[in-house]
């Protein structure tokens, strides 16, 4: 029985009314002043992905998190009690910045027993607590207990860490269903990561955009294909085989077909020899947990199914590839225009050298795919910014889209009409 109930007769779109059917307007991505209400009434509120628990193996392993969105560095430590915790980097003293090296704007990571201000050697234990000040006695009536770290509110969901400064909800209550008809994929297998990380000149949400519709894919990635393919596709044009909204969420699952394909004519002569390509090496790794594929994952049971793509608001994005491995994509912003975009990809550890290519060629295919849905971005942000086009029709297969966009608008109107009383 299929997850997610099939949807009643029209379009996707038709199925959620609240979405409407008329044009977008897009002043949401060059406004300044919306952009700072984004800041807070969506990013300080809502919980928020900064990486996975195999960053933090051992009691005492850290890493820090420059999140300009919120105005804050936070450190993501491991206690001697197994529990994650995340903490504001500043230091209760004077306020310098707790934990850095080289450049205090850049982050971080390591392992340590405590952490040591590099100002005036107050210390702070892995829970927080402060434990030492130099020449205590010099202060006037300093009571250590209250000058602990600020903690920020942490939770773990599958090995994901994520981090709220100002928590409506718990973590689970957060993610909802979507998540969890993910739960059981075996994220801790999967643990060989590839990172790529870059400033990309738009707003955060045109990079959501991109990825969260295909009717874009025979069209603008048609060279990446060889002949007989980009002809196939071009014809073909697109449409996913499932799409399901739960606010703030929402998923999209589509067809694949290249992994392997079924007419080996079909793909590049490397990607005959490593057995990989842009939907992931072509032999399934032989691990628990990928068949059956928890219910959520391929929602509709397709055999032609390819990837799912699971957008958690406001953010983090999880793609699931039907060969067994999985990515994630991270938006954040820095400015109305300005955003940092992570991808990372997570393969099960390879166990011989053909093993690593494939994932390798993996890698630098979704680079050049990631790269032309990159290139339309900035030109998109220039022209969305000289305001002279406001409202964009958006089709059936941007339904994600239009979600994202809606979402983000009720939740800054909700914001402001709660200033405004
Ligand atoms: Fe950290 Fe003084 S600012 S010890």
């Amino acid at each position: 029985m299929p997850y997610f109930a099939k949807p009643a007769a029209g379009s996707w779109t038709e199925n959620y009314p609240e979405l409407g059917t008329g044009p977008v307007d897009y002043n949401d991505s060059i406004d300044p002043a919306f952009y700072e209400d984004e800041r807070k009434a969506i990013f300080r509120r809502t919980w928020l992905n900064v990486g996975r628990v195999e960053r933090l193996p051992r009691t005492g392993s850290y890493f820090t998190r420059e999140l300009a969105v919120v105005g804050t560095s936070l450190i993501i430590v491991k206690g001697g009690d197994g529990k994650v915790r995340a903490f504001h980097n500043v230091c209760r003293h004077r306020g310098n910045k707790l934990v850095w090296n080289d450049f205090p704007g850049e982050e971080s990571a390591g392992s340590c027993r405590q952490f040591i201000c590099k100002y005036h050697a107050w210390r702070y234990d892995l829970t927080g607590k402060l434990t030492f000040v130099q020449q205590e006695e010099e202060f006037f009536d300093l009571d250590k207990e209250r000058y602990g770290l600020k903690e920020v509110a942490c939770d773990v969901w599958e090995g994901f860490v994520f981090v709220n400064l100002d928590p409506q909800e718990s973590l689970t209550e957060y993610l909802g269903e979507l998540a969890k008809g993910i739960e059981g994929y075996p994220f801790h297998e999967m643990t060989e990561v590839f990172t790529y990380r870059a400033e990309v000149g738009s707003n955060w949400k045109l990079f959501i955009d991109a990825f969260a519709e295909f009717y874009h894919a025979p069209v603008l990635h048609h060279k990446q294909a060889v002949k007989n393919e980009a002809e196939k596709l071009a014809g073909y044009g697109f449409e996913a085989l499932h799409y399901e909204l739960r606010t703030p969420h929402s998923m999209v699952s589509s067809w694949g077909g290249m992994a392997p394909p079924k007419d080996p004519s079909m793909v590049k002569p490397i990607e005959r020899v490593l057995r990989s390509g842009l939907f992931g090496p072509w032999d399934r790794p032989d691990i628990d947990g990928l068949d059956p594929l928890p219910p959520a994952i391929n929602p509709s049971r397709h055999p032609s199914w390819g990837t799912d793509s699971f957008e958690f608001f406001p953010n983090f994005t999880l793609l699931f590839w039907a060969p067994g491995w999985y990515l994630t994509y991270t938006y954040w912003p820095t400015a109305v225009d300005k955003h940092i975009f992570e991808a990372n990809l997570y393969f099960v550890p390879a166990k011989n050298a053909r093993e690593r290519l494939a994932q390798e060629l993996a890698t630098v295919t979704f680079k050049e795919y990631a790269l032309q849905d990159g290139n339309t971005l900035e030109a998109t942000q220039t022209m969305l910014a000289s305001r002279t086009v406001a409202e964009f029709p958006l089709n059936d297969q941007e339904i994600l889209l239009r979600h994202l966009h809606k979402t983000v608008a009720d939740r800054v109107k909700e914001y402001r009409d709660a200033a405004a009383v």
